[in-house]
């Protein structure tokens, strides 16, 4: 124990990352994590950022599903200590590097200690290498789901008009302000009929978190339900690339454009990451 505490504080010392780590997240699946995760990547990549984007999210609609990948190996790998994060990394569309999933990632609290080294190991790697890493979350509250959400610096939190969806963003959003003060929580309402309905979302969602928890999140902006989004997953492409003239292209690439100028004021890439990601899995509380 004392031996992993020591490790766990080498690694942090050690750090010298720079990349803002982003996590996508939603109270409920099925509300454009993925497909928000994936897009919004490859239109800050085309914005002249280095990005990577890392699955953690198991659903049927993966990133490597979407982007038509199919990769030798994955996260597995380093979790198991068999392949480092670089070794991993495979290209994606519109120059995103991608780290492909695995089902192990689904049972992060129950992984032994050198196995959850492994990962935060390859995180680290992942930030000396990158200006943004996008973490594409499972959704819940669960603490296997919530471990990257806590530990990002920023949380892109997608929600839908939809009242369950709405309900659950919520959920997600005082489950993070109970482990998490300061983390920047931006919204992003997907599948919106228009400008008023997300606005009307946002409204809410903005105005219910302030009166119950105190806590402010912002407003990143919509992305409108667009049949386009469905016909580039049958493509097996991304939808910015596919059809970058429609509208929820447009609305991606505005809200990529907003991320990479909506610098948080604190210091990124000081390692809180590592040590909150630790913390939340019951790891070297000491270190
Ligand atoms: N803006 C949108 N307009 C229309 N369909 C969308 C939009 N965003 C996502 N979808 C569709 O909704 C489904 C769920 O999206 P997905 O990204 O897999 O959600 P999650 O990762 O949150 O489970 C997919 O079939 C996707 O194509
Ligand atoms: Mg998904």
């Amino acid at each position: 124990m004392a031996d992993q505490a020591q490790r766990l504080r080498d690694f942090v010392r050690k750090g010298q990352g720079r990349a803002r780590i982003i996590a996508v997240t939603s109270g409920k699946g099925g509300v454009g994590k993925t497909s928000t995760s994936v897009n919004l990547a490859i239109a800050m990549a085309q914005r002249g950022s280095r990005v990577a984007l890392l699955d953690a999210d198991l659903g049927l609609a993966n990133v490597e599903v979407l982007l038509g990948l199919n990769s030798l190996y994955n996260l597995q790998h380093v979790i198991d200590g068999e392949k480092t994060m670089s070794q991993i990394l495979v290209d994606g569309p519109g120059g995103i590097s991608v780290v492909p999933g695995s089902s192990g990632l689904a049972k992060l609290a129950d992984l032994n200690d050198n196995a959850r080294q492994n990962v935060m190991t390859g995180l680290q790697e992942l930030q000396g290498r990158f200006d943004f890493i996008i973490i594409d979350t499972m959704a819940g509250i669960g603490l296997n789901a919530v471990a990257f959400v806590v530990a990002a610096d920023e949380v892109l939190l997608v929600a839908t008009p939809e009242p369950p969806s709405m309900l659950d963003a919520y959920a997600m959003v005082k489950t993070i302000h109970a482990r998490r003060k300061d983390a920047v929580i931006r919204l992003m309402v997907n599948m919106a009929l228009n400008q008023k309905q997300a606005n009307a979302v946002s409204t809410k969602l903005t105005s219910v978190t302030h009166q119950y928890l105190g806590r402010r999140i912002s407003y990143l902006g919509f992305v409108p339900r667009d049949p386009h989004v469905s016909q580039a997953v049958m493509q097996g492409t991304p939808f910015v690339i596919r059809y970058p003239q429609v509208p929820a292209s447009k609305s991606i690439e505005d809200i990529a454009e907003r991320l990479i100028n909506q610098k948080p004021t604190g210091e990124t890439g000081d390692m809180g990451f590592f040590r909150r990601f630790a913390q939340t899995l019951g790891l070297a509380s000491n270190a």
